[in-house]
């Protein structure tokens, strides 16, 4: 804890009642900025989430080149620049809390004749930058100067004539799949990212809406083949942002444990590459009930009912990580509550998220009086209806940590504190306020 973090503490005490709508989706957000900057002429975002990590994504989209204006509420207007028309920025390009923000503008400055240097906070200086700089440098980037391991700060030039390439991706994820596509934009003929696991592929239909040829196939058993079809005029578009089914997590998990609840969460993003964690509460015996469903901005959303439920410990199984990946911290507070032993396999890639998010999740629980065990790459977990709290969480940083821990403490015997929340305003302005008008008791 710093002289200057500001803890808080959450409290069990009435229901939680009422009818909300949580911000915009982060991921689509950043896309929306970088694909926008991209275009030539004026694009335009709505519900757009305005979080810090976005809004240095923004400052970085203006820094490059594009005009960037906050024209009302969640509303946002965009001049582009054009497929490769980045200009060299005049100082920093400062990524804050934000690994997405910073592997897709790697991926879009790749593509440009520009040198940029970008930095983070202490958490994003700490992230791996090489998983994205190995096939950006096979299509002719090049690292200046970086930190050990191409961390951030790093300096990166981009590829005045870019290659396109296939490009096997050795982890399952969305960010390096996005930030190969983004640096393919401007390179001639077809660029194509294979990938193991499907991840979430909010790029791809981005990419689609702003006019890119862009094809998606399936590849083996989980896997998809994704071809991009470079150095497109991409045309300007109007973008309207679903509401976050990662931020939605947080009341929803609050609203099964604590006893009377009865939420209705509006308008969630329900694309299927992002709802492995409404699965599997739903298989732990959930009631999550489908209101109504519609298409919103291109994407799938619907209208969710929760109210209490007596939960039941479950297997959950690796390959549906990629689909739930923020949401593991969250749902490890709901198997807290649930009766028998839920078992988390293969979270390797938790360890390199805002935090080690696996070591810190089996400290959060095991603080507050929870059984968790790290074996290998899986998270075990022992739940009970009661769980005692009293801890105090250290939030290293991580936006969801803080919010997880927090709807720990809205459920259990005493209360639950963490020692900074300052972070939750990366993801989820509005957050603690919010969750109070649902009646939550958060000090
Ligand atoms: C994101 C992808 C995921 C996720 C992150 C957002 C994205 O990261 O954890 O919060 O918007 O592409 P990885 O691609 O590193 O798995």
């Amino acid at each position: 804890m710093t002289a200057n973090s500001t803890p808080l503490t959450a409290h069990r005490g009435a229901p939680l009642q009422g009818r909300i709508r949580v911000p915009g989706d982060k991921s689509i957000s950043h896309r929306a900025l970088i694909l926008a900057a991209l275009t030539v002429g004026e694009s335009t975002v709505s519900s757009m989430l305005e979080g810090d990590d976005v809004i240095h994504t923004a400052n970085a989209m203006r820094a490059l080149g594009a005009r960037v204006e906050r024209t009302g509420e969640g509303l946002w207007r965009i001049h582009g620049v054009g497929v490769g028309g980045f200009v060299t920025p005049a100082g920093l390009l400062d990524f804050g809390n934000s690994g997405t923000g910073c592997r897709l503008a790697l991926g879009a400055v790749a593509g440009c004749p520009v040198i940029a240097t970008f930095d983070g906070d202490a958490s994003l200086r700490k992230r791996p930058m090489r998983r994205v700089l190995d096939p950006l440098e096979k299509m002719g980037a090049r690292v200046l100067q970086s930190a050990e391991g191409g961390r951030l700060a790093l300096t990166l030039q981009g590829a005045a004539d870019p290659i396109p390439i296939t490009y096997e991706s050795p982890v399952p994820s969305a960010q390096l799949k996005s930030a190969v596509l983004l640096a393919g934009l401007a390179a001639p003929g077809e660029t194509t990212v294979i990938e193991a696991e499907a991840t979430r592929d909010h790029t791809e239909r981005l990419l689609k809406h702003f006019g890119a040829k862009i094809t998606s196939k399936p590849h083996g058993e989980n896997g998809r083949r994704i071809t991009l079809q470079g150095q497109p005029e991409l045309e300007p578009a109007a973008v309207v942002v679903p509401a976050d089914p990662s931020s939605a997590a947080f009341p929803l998990v609050a609203a099964l444990i604590v006893p009377g609840s009865d939420l209705i969460l509006d308008a969630v993003m329900t694309n299927p590459l992002r709802t492995g964690l409404f699965a599997t509460l739903r298989e732990m015996g959930a009631k999550i009930e489908t209101l109504a469903t519609r298409a919103e901005g291109g994407e799938e959303v619907s209208d969710l009912r929760v109210t209490t439920s007596q939960l039941k410990g479950v297997d959950v199984p690796p390959e549906r990580a990629p689909s739930m990946i923020d949401e593991y911290l969250i749902l490890a507070v709901a198997a807290s509550f649930a009766e028998g032993v839920t078992r988390m396999r293969g979270l390797k890639e938790l360890r390199v998220k805002e935090s080690d998010r696996l070591a810190a999740t089996a400290d959060m629980l095991r603080i507050n009086g929870v059984t968790a065990e790290v074996d290998g790459d899986d998270l075990i977990i022992h739940g009970k209806s009661n769980v005692a709290g009293g801890g105090e969480v250290v939030t290293h940083m991580d936006h969801r940590i803080a919010m997880s821990a927090l709807m720990m403490g809205l459920a259990s015997g005493e209360p639950v504190r963490i020692d900074d929340s300052a972070f939750i305003a990366t993801s989820f302005p509005g957050f603690v306020e919010l969750m109070r008008s649902l009646g939550a008791n958060l000090t």
